[in-house]
């Protein structure tokens, strides 16, 4: 849980994308901040590059940037509705190809043509076996020297924790809101997916002759270290190393500083 079936009813049906994902940044202070201040600085080795891949853009949060780090993006989802407004959204550009897919499937992408792939705020909320299905294929679409950068579920490292806070918390409907304050109780796993972890994605990784290269398990929305961004390559690639493991609980408060920095910095409109 969440299943793909879950995915598509949410993101394709009832969610009401009024602030096309912007909102997802308000945290940081703002998308460009977040970009500029979280995300580029984790993957500025490796863009620009030829064709980068963005699995899961939504309504093109992200997409805005990458296409300007690359000859060619692709980008794929699994919502209908997602992908039509990015089509209208960057309809100006020529170097965007836009796909559907049905969650798991990277069918349509050819062998041995990514440099880069990314995705970010999206594939927290797949099962494992989506994980690992992405990444059996990708061992093959990626080029040589290609690299990945996957943003995460790792509640399953928390399973435990949030299940007993459940059965503890379901009963007491009113005396909830006064131990989470009191005793600073963070229930909410923000829709994670409950089955996977850190270690499951490195083990995924070396199934299919990929591998990962740094981890960063980091705190969401919470002090518990609920996601991870993982960053691989091929076994054969130049950028192949033993896999740095970071568990980084200070995620929260870099979006916290980049806030206060986005008040003088903040966004371009
Ligand atoms: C929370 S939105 C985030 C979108 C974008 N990454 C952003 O940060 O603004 C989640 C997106 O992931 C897509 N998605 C969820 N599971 C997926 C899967 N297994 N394969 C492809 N897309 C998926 C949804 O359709 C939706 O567009």
């Amino acid at each position: 849980m969440p299943s793909i079936e879950q995915n598509k009813k949410r993101w394709n049906t009832y969610y009401d994308w009024k602030d096309k994902g912007n909102e997802w940044s308000s945290s940081w202070g703002g998308v460009d901040i977040q970009w500029y201040g979280t995300i580029l600085p984790r993957i500025h080795r490796f863009i620009p590059t030829g064709t980068i891949l963005e699995i899961a853009p939504g309504y093109g949060r992200w997409t805005e940037f990458l296409k300007e780090y690359c000859e060619q993006l692709i980008i794929v989802d699994l919502s209908e509705k997602c992908i039509e407004e990015c089509q209208k959204r960057f309809s100006s550009c020529s170097n965007i190809t836009y796909l559907v897919n049905d969650g798991k499937s990277l069918d349509m992408i050819a062998d041995e043509s990514i440099d880069f792939v990314f995705s970010f705020d999206s594939l927290v909320h797949a099962e494992k076996e989506v994980i690992n299905s992405y990444l059996q294929q990708l061992s093959t679409k990626l080029t040589k020297n290609g690299v990945g950068f996957i943003h995460h579920s790792n509640l399953g490292e928390y399973s435990n924790y949030y299940s007993l806070l459940g059965k503890i918390l379901r009963p007491l409907p009113r005396g909830k809101e006064f131990l989470r304050r009191k005793y600073q109780i963070t229930d909410n796993p923000h829709w994670r997916e409950s089955s996977m972890t850190a270690k499951n994605f490195e083990q995924y990784a070396k199934d299919t002759n990929l591998q990962c290269i740094n981890q960063e398990i980091i705190n969401w929305g919470s002090k518990n270290l609920i996601d991870c961004l993982s960053t691989f390559t091929k076994n054969n690639s130049k950028w192949k190393s033993n896999n740095r493991i970071m568990r980084n609980n200070k995620f929260m408060r870099e979006a916290k500083y980049l806030k206060e920095l986005s008040k003088l910095y903040g966004n371009r409109c």
